[in-house]
């Protein structure tokens, strides 16, 4: 990580597998910070910018509790959610659990798209509204509703997936025709829920985990003890033009016209 080399490396499997651990970080906060920070500047939220939490539910949300937690994507709330997200286990004491579990939502969808077209158009094409509301002050909707499965306009490719039933809200449908998006929604979550979908995985000090929030849903196991994690979160942009810039230099991604 040290080398330009080494960065771009890590750059290519985040952005080609969608999630990545690196070995032999020192287990503290600042060196996960300056690794987090060799692609870009941390996103500040109302959760702060580098996280360095306990489960002491001082943010009033299920991720500072010892819940397991079903598989989703952070920050559906926004009109722009997080574009990485980098999880540190410091250190885990006088207990268990809390085992990581990804699930590739790309993989999913083309799934989804596969097995029941109709609703795969339908979780591309009905809006929802997400929000952030538990702590005192705060009230986070996105500025424009959004599917749960948004596609690039120009190439139609796949771009994004949100999925996170803790913080949905209202589905932008007429009434009668809500069922509809609520039946290709249960059948996406099953598709989520599949054993072979899922990748376990225990965090261990001083191997840090990313994974690109627009395309894995994330989750864990219940665990008991006492748990110490740190990381934060990278604008997608800022990560796509650091990943584009190492990887193919600046002449050949001014010369390009593809985006994202
Ligand atoms: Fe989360």
């Amino acid at each position: 990580m040290n080398s330009e080399e080494g960065l771009k490396n890590w750059l290519r499997e985040i952005q080609t597998k969608g999630f990545c651990y690196v070995d032999g970080c020192p287990a503290t906060p600042e060196a996960t910070q300056e690794l987090l920070e060799k692609i870009a500047f941390i996103r500040h939220t109302h959760y702060g910018g580098f996280w360095d939490f306990t489960s002491d539910l001082s943010s009033k949300d299920t991720a500072y509790t010892s819940l397991a937690l079903e598989a989703h994507t952070d920050t559906t709330y926004f009109s722009d959610p997080a574009g990485l997200q980098m999880f540190h286990l410091l250190s885990h004491t006088d207990g268990e659990g809390g085992t990581s579990l990804l699930v590739d939502g790309l993989r999913a969808a083309r799934i989804l798209e596969e097995e029941d077209y109709k609703a795969y158009k339908t979780l591309s094409r009905v809006k929802l509204f997400f929000h952030a509301s538990g702590n005192d002050g705060i009230s986070i909707q996105p500025s424009v509703a959004a599917p749960v499965l948004t596609h690039d306009h120009a190439w139609r490719y796949l771009l994004q997936v949100r999925w996170n039933n803790a913080d949905r809200a209202a589905i932008d449908l007429p009434i009668e025709k809500v069922d509809e998006w609520y039946e290709a929604a249960a059948k996406f979550d099953k598709i989520l829920k599949r054993k072979d979908m899922e990748l376990w995985h225990q965090l261990v000090p001083g191997k840090p985990l990313i994974f690109d929030n627009w395309r894995v849903l994330h989750g864990r196991s219940a665990f008991t003890g006492k748990r110490r994690m740190c990381g934060g979160y990278i604008n997608r942009d800022d990560f796509v033009s650091r990943f584009k810039m190492t990887n193919f230099g600046r002449d050949k991604v001014l010369e390009s016209t593809v985006t994202g």
